[in-house]
């Protein structure tokens, strides 16, 4: 029980923010209380080690050559869902459709609070996310 105990006050440290989802479809406050950079969030959805969104997404970034279509176009996709809505399907898009081939970039349980000893380091820090929403935000036709 001692090892336990200290294992898990180790993690309580290092755990993922906890958030709400409403109404199952939106996390509508920002993960870190503030919004996100936008400009950081393009750099991190281009990115081909974190975000790696142009795998499977197209964004309209026309000096990236390699783009993908298991996704939608995520061109104009912010006149299409608000930024709550943008924040879940980045955090975890499992929630909004289980069978979705979308990682969760910032994974939790069902109680939407997971130690980091449990389910692994999430793909996006809560800054990334928010900078990831705040680009994603942008995106208005
Ligand atoms: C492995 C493929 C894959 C990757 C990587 C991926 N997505 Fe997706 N994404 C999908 C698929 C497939 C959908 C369609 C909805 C579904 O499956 O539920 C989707 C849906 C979305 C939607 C909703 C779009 C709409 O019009 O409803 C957003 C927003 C989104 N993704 C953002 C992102 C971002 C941002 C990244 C990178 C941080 C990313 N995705 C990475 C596969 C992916």
């Amino acid at each position: 029980m001692g090892f336990l105990l200290s294992l898990s006050l180790a993690a309580a440290a290092d755990s993922l923010v906890a958030f709400r989802v409403e109404g199952g479809t939106a996390i509508a406050e920002p993960l870190t209380g503030k919004r996100g950079d936008p400009v950081e969030g393009a750099r991190i959805a281009a990115g081909r080690t974190q975000g790696n969104c142009l795998a499977c997404h197209a964004l309209p970034m026309p000096e990236e050559k390699l783009q993908g279509d298991v996704g939608p176009d995520l061109k104009g996709v912010a006149s299409r869902l608000g930024e709550g809505e943008l924040r879940l399907r980045v955090v975890n898009p499992k929630l909004v459709n289980p069978e979705t081939a979308m990682p969760a970039y910032y994974r939790v349980d069902g109680l939407y609070r997971v130690r980091k000893d449990l389910v692994g380091k999430p793909i996006l820090t809560a800054e990334q996310v928010e900078d990831v929403v705040a680009y994603l935000a942008t995106l208005k036709e």
